[in-house]
């Protein structure tokens, strides 16, 4: 952090920024992913280095934050708990006073949310969520990003997220990190969640982490979820970290697949969502994730162009304001 900027921030949980920065997060966004189009070279963090610890597999996060990394000119150092004193114990507090005195951001994926505070609590530099077991906001900003690309305003004027403001997402699956952090969405950018949960594995508001439960509706039946729509989202039955509960919870997921007959009581226009990697068969059917009203592909892709932005405004603040 160069000396005289403000104070600095982490990227720890959506909430973390208000609704004014996302609209200036997809504004960027917006930019860099043109340039990006356009193979123009745009690299302003090209003496600064991300440093990537991953205590959980990941292909879309290490791919998107590493290639968006270069891109922007820096540098990226890949750490696992298997190759790292990580996985021997030193403690989490003493990693990040080290780490965060060699290198300009960290990313981290790793189980509870609590691990990856006391990291930031003990960080010289911002350190960004790459997926706790109670969160994954920056699925959620690809996924917003990717919404407004396709249903919203991205027009010369600005990004409007007001267009947000009212729409009903709905949420078919298990209650895990992904929920939460729509509910964390739903509550600053004004649109409700539906949501529908097999019996064990709700949402629990606390662990959420949301003001109120204004934001959510629960449904018994993931049918009366997607009724009217406008984005139909999932995940897969059983998160990292949930391994050993897997065929516990193929039995109580069953009629939890997002398929043609909920799509279609959704709104005509509806979306579907998925943050990948899907099964299909399990959480969604094969016509719906390959179908035309899927953007996964799109989604996914996004990870890259907000991630790029999220960094930028982290360590350079506000551009050209
Ligand atoms: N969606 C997502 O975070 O994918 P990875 O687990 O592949 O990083
Ligand atoms: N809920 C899933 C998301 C994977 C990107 C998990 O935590 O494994």
């Amino acid at each position: 952090m160069k000396p005289g900027m403000s104070l600095m921030k982490h990227y720890l949980q959506f909430k973390d920024l208000r609704a004014e920065e996302y609209a200036y997060l997809f504004e960027r966004t917006r930019e860099i992913k043109r340039r990006f189009k356009n193979y123009e070279k745009y690299t302003p963090l090209s003496d600064r280095t991300l440093a990537m610890i991953f205590e959980k597999a990941s292909t879309r996060t290490r791919v998107s934050f590493e290639a968006g990394m270069y891109q922007m000119g820096g540098s990226v150092v890949h750490l696992t708990t298997g190759d790292s004193q990580l996985g021997r114990a030193e403690p989490i507090e003493d990693s990040a006073r080290v780490i965060s005195r060699m290198v300009d951001i960290v990313m981290i994926r790793t189980y509870e949310q609590d691990k990856l505070e006391r990291f930031a609590a003990h960080s010289r530099v911002p350190v960004i969520n790459g997926l706790t077991n109670e969160f994954h906001p920056c699925q959620i900003l690809a996924d917003l990003f990717t919404y407004l690309e396709h249903r919203g305003s991205l027009g010369p004027a600005g990004v409007d997220i007001g267009c947000l403001r009212g729409k009903t997402v709905a949420w078919v699956g298990d209650g895990n990190n992904m929920a939460n952090t729509w509910l964390q969405a739903a509550e600053i950018l004004g649109f409700t969640v539906h949501v529908s949960t097999p019996s064990g594995y709700e949402i629990d508001p606390a662990v959420a982490g949301i003001r109120s439960t204004g934001c959510y509706k629960v449904f018994a039946d993931p049918m009366d979820a997607c009724r009217g729509a406008d984005l139909v989202t999932t995940d897969v039955w059983t998160s990292m970290g949930f391994e050993a509960e897997n065929e516990a919870r193929k039995q109580a997921f069953a009629d939890w697949c997002v398929d043609a007959e909920m799509m279609a009581v959704a709104r005509p226009d509806a979306l579907f969502m998925h943050c990948l990697p899907a099964h299909r068969g399990e959480e969604v059917t094969a016509e719906v994730i390959d179908g035309p009203q899927s953007v996964v592909w799109d989604e996914a892709e996004n990870r890259m162009h907000v991630q790029k932005a999220l960094m930028e405004y982290l360590l350079l603040g506000r551009i050209g304001r």
